[in-house]
């Protein structure tokens, strides 16, 4: 199994992996509208996506999207990340794909200057994230505009 960060051929398995996610396994219509944003944000380095690759199939990713907050005294740069499209193909489920993946990515996220990780949590993947060291905090506002 090889750790890697992901790379342009690697869109179409994220873009399945987010659709999934979002319960659209089956509904093309955002295709273009995905690989436009793999394929730009992976350019710009505003996003950054770990995989787990078995002999050139992706099986499992972390998503990273990177910005820039308003400086904090407990973290100056300001930097974060927002982890999300976190998922193992289920036949590689419960073998440390996921904790692998972000343990690899939080040591080059440290070296890129970010030390704060948010992240909303499925249920499923609660205990994953605790194991990790991940913190319940409390739940956020908002406002679709
Ligand atoms: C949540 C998810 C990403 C976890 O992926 P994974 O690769 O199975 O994660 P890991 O193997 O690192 O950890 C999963 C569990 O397996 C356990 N495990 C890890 N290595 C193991 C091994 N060698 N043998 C047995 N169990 C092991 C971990 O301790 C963990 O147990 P826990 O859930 O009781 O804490 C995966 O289940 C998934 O894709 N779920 C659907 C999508 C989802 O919910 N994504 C998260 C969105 S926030």
């Amino acid at each position: 199994m090889l750790f890697r960060k992901a790379i342009t051929a690697d869109i179409p398995q994220l873009i399945k992996f987010r659709k999934i996610l979002l319960g659209h396994e089956d509904n093309s219509s955002m295709d273009e509208t995905f690989r436009n944003y793999f394929d730009s944000s992976l350019s710009d380095k505003s996003l950054v996506v770990w995989v787990a690759d078995d002999d050139g199939v992706v099986v499992s990713s972390v998503c990273f999207c990177l910005c820039r907050l308003a400086p904090r005294f407990d973290n100056p740069s300001g930097l974060v990340a927002y982890m999300t499209t976190v998922f193992t193909i289920p036949n590689y489920r419960r073998q440390g794909m996921a904790s692998k993946l972000v343990r690899e990515a939080i040591d080059d996220l440290k070296s890129q200057g970010i030390r704060k990780i948010l992240l909303h949590s499925s249920d499923m993947a609660k205990p994953v994230y605790e194991s990790l060291g991940f913190i319940e905090g409390k739940n956020y506002m908002s406002i679709n505009i």
